[in-house]
C-alpha cells in the first residue's frame, strides 16, 4: 500500500517518461509546450502532478520571472524533479518550491495566476475529480488561467485505436499505480459546472490529446 495518498506513481517514476515517449513520441510534450505562452510574466504558477520535472525545466526556459509551486504526490517523481532542477545551470529568475502531496496541501491563502494540470485529471473518478477541481478553482485568482493537457478524444464516436489505448493505459496504471478510474472523465462538464470557459485549444496525437486554456466566464 502506498504510504502517501495518491503516491502510486512512485512505482513507475524510474521509467514513466521513457514509457510515455515510447507510446506517444513527443506529442505529450508538444501539448504542454502549447500552454506555456499563456503564462503571464512575473506570476505565480501552480504545477500539480508535474511528474519528474520536464515541464518545470520548460517553465524556466521561458525566461519569465515565475514563482512556482510544484506539487506531486509521488516521492520518486518529486525527487526526480528536484534533481532535474538542480541540474539547470543557466541563470534564471524563477523561484521554485517543491511540495510532496496532493491538492489537499493547498492552503486558502495560496493563490495562483496560473494552475497547470498536465495529464493529472484523467486519474480520478468523477466525485474525487470534482473535489480536486473545486480545490484548484479556489486556488486560482479570479482572472487566472487554468492550463490543461490530457487525453481527451476530439472525434466522436471515439476511434477504436483511441479506445484501445485508453483501456490499455487504465489497465496498466490500475495494476502498477493503483489508479482507480477506468475511463476518461467528462472534463468539459466539470469545467462548465465550475464556471469556466475554454479560451484556446489545440489537439495532438491525431486528436487523442488536447491542450486547453480555461478561464472563468
Ligand atoms: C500521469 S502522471 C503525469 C506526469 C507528468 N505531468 C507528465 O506528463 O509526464 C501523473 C502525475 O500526477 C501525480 N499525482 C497523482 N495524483 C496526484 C494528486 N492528487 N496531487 C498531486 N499529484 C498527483 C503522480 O504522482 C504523477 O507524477
Amino acid at each position: 500500500m502506498p504510504k502517501h495518498p495518491d503516491s502510486g506513481f512512485d512505482r513507475v517514476a524510474p521509467f514513466y517518461d521513457k514509457l510515455a515517449k515510447l507510446i506517444y513520441g513527443d506529442a505529450l510534450q508538444k501539448a504542454q509546450l502549447f500552454l506555456l505562452p499563456f503564462i503571464p510574466e512575473r506570476s505565480k504558477v501552480l504545477v500539480i502532478g508535474g511528474g519528474s520535472g520536464w515541464l518545470l525545466e520548460q517553465l524556466i526556459l521561458t525566461g519569465k520571472q515565475l514563482d512556482i509551486l510544484y506539487v506531486d504526490a509521488a516521492p520518486g517523481m518529486l525527487e526526480r524533479a528536484k534533481q532535474r532542477y538542480k541540474g539547470i545551470t543557466q541563470p534564471h529568475s524563477c523561484q521554485v518550491t517543491f511540495r510532496l502531496g496532493t491538492e489537499a496541501t493547498l492552503q486558502p491563502h495560496e493563490q495562483f495566476d496560473t494552475v497547470i494540470t498536465p495529464f493529472l485529471l484523467d486519474l480520478f473518478l468523477p466525485q474525487r475529480l470534482q473535489q480536486l477541481m473545486q480545490k484548484l478553482t479556489a486556488a486560482l485568482t479570479p482572472a487566472g488561467n487554468w492550463l490543461f493537457a490530457d487525453f481527451w478524444p476530439i472525434k466522436q464516436p471515439t476511434p477504436y485505436w483511441q479506445k484501445f489505448l485508453t483501456w490499455s493505459m487504465y489497465t496498466f496504471f490500475d495494476a502498477v499505480s493503483s489508479v482507480e478510474s477506468s475511463k476518461l472523465p467528462d472534463y468539459g462538464r466539470h469545467f462548465q459546472e465550475l464556471g469556466f470557459k475554454e479560451t484556446s485549444s489545440q489537439s495532438f496525437y491525431n486528436g487523442f490529446v488536447q491542450a486547453k486554456v480555461f478561464m472563468r466566464k
